[in-house]
């Protein structure tokens, strides 16, 4: 197959660990006979600098063109203090998001055997986790009207969800269910908000389509509790939005891989894959970055758009030699660190069979 990968590197640590990614992929593709075209783009902080918008449209337009996007990471703490700043990098993510149509935002939470000794929770609770989250990523307060009243003194989010909106996400959800352990969680606070009650309602009536999964509902609060006391019980979450920004977060700590999971945001349009993980700055160009999330977002990438199985589970093979053989950063190192370049290569060499 011939494919066209863009390539949006961002800020910080994300152009660095979106190298090793794209190293994976060219070994995939010396294996395999598969030519993948990789194509520049830019986007974020980055971005800004250079022609003073955080998502020019030409970064649509190639996106758009592409088969598959490759994401780092946006955002420079220049403008994490300066909440009167006219442009923000995060701005340029919800862009995309919106103009890629990217309304679900999939975040697969399991544990790496060998990482599982650093999960903050006890290991006979946390061990053979495996859940994903599925978040909904154009709608809710992230995109409903905001600002300020005119005295300044008062300011509103709104939070807004269609019934069109809610019925496509919990699709999603359930569709993914259907090919794993058959149960959804519906995450809402339908005790509190309106709507959280149309997301239930709407729930209830989908959930008829698909007999065979089990559907189940629970209130955000309480779900925060279990991803913590009894993270097994889940297999697919499906939640709104800023519910889902906070749920994934949590969720991502929990195996022991300190945050660094992949994920991929699916929709109307190219596919974007990303590490869960922030722009990291102050790592940025010192090459001690870890990209192992960013390297299986790029098999998450294999799997979900090009439904390339075989050549998604080498990378993830490859990274968990590394993991197993001790080729860590610094940040899980337990001895020797190594670089990004040097875990970057070992993987790609990995997957060439010549290690
Ligand atoms: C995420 C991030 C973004 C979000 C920010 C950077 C806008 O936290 O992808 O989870 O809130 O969605
Ligand atoms: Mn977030």
């Amino acid at each position: 197959m011939k494919k066209r990968i863009a390539i949006l590197g961002g800020d910080g640590i994300g152009p660095d660990v979106t190298a090793e990614a794209q190293k994976a992929l060219e070994a995939i593709a010396k294996i395999s006979g598969h030519t993948f075209e990789f194509v520049p783009t830019i986007g974020g902080a980055s971005a800004i600098d250079q022609c003073g918008d955080p998502m020019p449209d030409s970064t649509i337009q190639t996106c758009k063109e592409c088969d598959a996007v490759l994401f780092g990471a946006f955002g420079d703490p220049k403008y994490d203090n300066d909440p009167n700043a006219k442009v923000r990098p995060e701005q340029g993510l919800l862009k995309i998001r919106k103009d890629l149509g990217l309304f679900a935002n999939i975040r697969p939470i399991y544990t790496f055997p060998a990482l599982l000794h650093r999960s903050p929770i006890k290991r006979e609770i946390v061990e053979n986790s495996d859940f994903v989250v599925v978040r909904e990523l154009t709608g809710g307060m992230y995109f409903g009207m905001k600002g300020r009243t005119e005295d300044g003194k008062t300011a509103f989010d709104t939070n807004t969800y269609s019934t069109y909106e809610i019925e496509r996400i919990l699709k999603t959800a359930f569709d993914l269910a259907a090919s794993r352990r058959k149960k959804v969680t519906v995450v809402d606070k339908a005790n509190i908000l309106a709507t959280s009650r149309l997301w239930r309602e709407t729930a209830i009536r989908i959930s008829q389509d698909y007999p065979d999964i089990a559907t189940d509902y629970m209130f955000v609060d309480n779900a925060s509790m279990r991803i913590i006391t009894t993270p097994r019980d889940f297999d697919v979450i499906v939640t709104e939005n800023t519910f889902g920004d906070i749920l994934t977060d949590e969720a991502s700590v929990i195996t022991g891989s300190i945050g660094k999971m992949p994920s991929a945001s699916v929709g109307e349009f190219t596919s974007l894959y990303e590490p869960i993980h922030g722009s990291y700055p102050q790592a940025a160009g010192k090459n001690i970055a870890n990209p192992m999330a960013a390297i299986l977002s790029a098999a998450m990438l294999l799997e979900t758009s090009f439904n390339m199985k075989e050549e998604s589970a080498l990378i993830t093979s490859a990274v968990n030699s590394a993991l197993a053989n001790g080729i860590r950063t610094e940040d899980i190192a337990e001895g020797k660190a190594y670089s990004t370049t040097e875990v970057g290569d070992y993987i790609a060499e990995r997957i060439l069979g010549n290690k």
